[in-house]
């Protein structure tokens, strides 16, 4: 069986798991956050090198107030809670996204968490907070044009352009996972998933586990990738 290297997820349907409990929507978004630590595990387990989670993307500031102050105190836990757990499984975090404008506390956790994991090996955790693929797109373009005003820029190529975006340093994704039923981007890594191959899943997110991701792997390997070729 091929192992993707590269995993991204759009964690959908916290929301709806909650509503079918008759439970407020951050309980649905703390059941999600242990989906998260189980896949992590799952990956580490089985040897995917890169898995990134879309945690909060740049239009989730429309959402009510509370709810995304809960949010980022969730996040805040989260990191608290798991980087024992991190450290222990060898587990990189990183983040993508526009982090310098996340509450302070949010990115000082999140920075000495970075730190502290940096030279563990197996899986690298991307949290993708912030995040927008337009933004991010936006923000390459504008580092582009400082390259091109300072007389630093050469040819313009995708290779150019992708050393600019937050995941230079990562292998494009080969599998998108997408619970909850819906079939949308939704603004998610939209240069780096060209060719990436898309599982989607009825299930919601907090429902989503160890058993699942094996499940997406599985049909991963039934398709063909061919890139554009025969
Ligand atoms: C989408 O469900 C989920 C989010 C917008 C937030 C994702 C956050 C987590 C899984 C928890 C925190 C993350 C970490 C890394 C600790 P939704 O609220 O849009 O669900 P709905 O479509 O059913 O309303």
């Amino acid at each position: 069986m091929t192992v993707p290297r590269h995993i991204a997820i759009i964690m959908d349907g916290n929301g709806r798991w909650a509503r079918e409990r008759g439970l407020p929507r951050i309980k649905g978004h703390e059941q999600g956050a242990e989906s998260v630590r189980a896949v992590t595990e799952a990956c580490v387990e089985l040897g995917v090198e890169f898995l990134t989670v879309y945690a909060f993307s740049t239009e989730n500031w429309k959402r009510p107030a509370d709810e995304v102050a809960a949010l980022f105190v969730l996040l805040e836990h989260f990191i608290a809670q798991e980087l024992p757990v991190l450290m222990k499984n060898n587990v990189r975090l990183a983040a993508i996204g526009r982090i310098h404008e996340l509450p302070e506390s949010c990115q000082r956790a999140l920075a000495d968490a970075i730190a502290q994991t940096a030279a563990n090996t197996a899986t690298t955790l991307i949290l993708a907070l912030n995040y927008s693929g337009r933004t991010e797109i936006i923000d390459a373009v504008r580092a582009l044009c400082a390259d091109a005003a300072a007389g630093t820029l050469g040819e313009i190529d995708a290779d150019t352009l992708s050393a600019r975006l937050y995941t230079a340093a990562y292998p494009d994704p080969d599998l998108l996972i997408r619970t909850s039923g819906e079939m949308r981007l939704s603004n998610f890594l939209l240069w780096q998933l060209s060719y990436t191959e898309i599982h989607v899943t009825e299930k919601l997110w907090p429902d989503f586990g160890k058993a699942d991701l094996r499940a997406a792997i599985a049909e991963f390997n039934k398709r063909q990738r061919r890139y554009g070729g025969l």
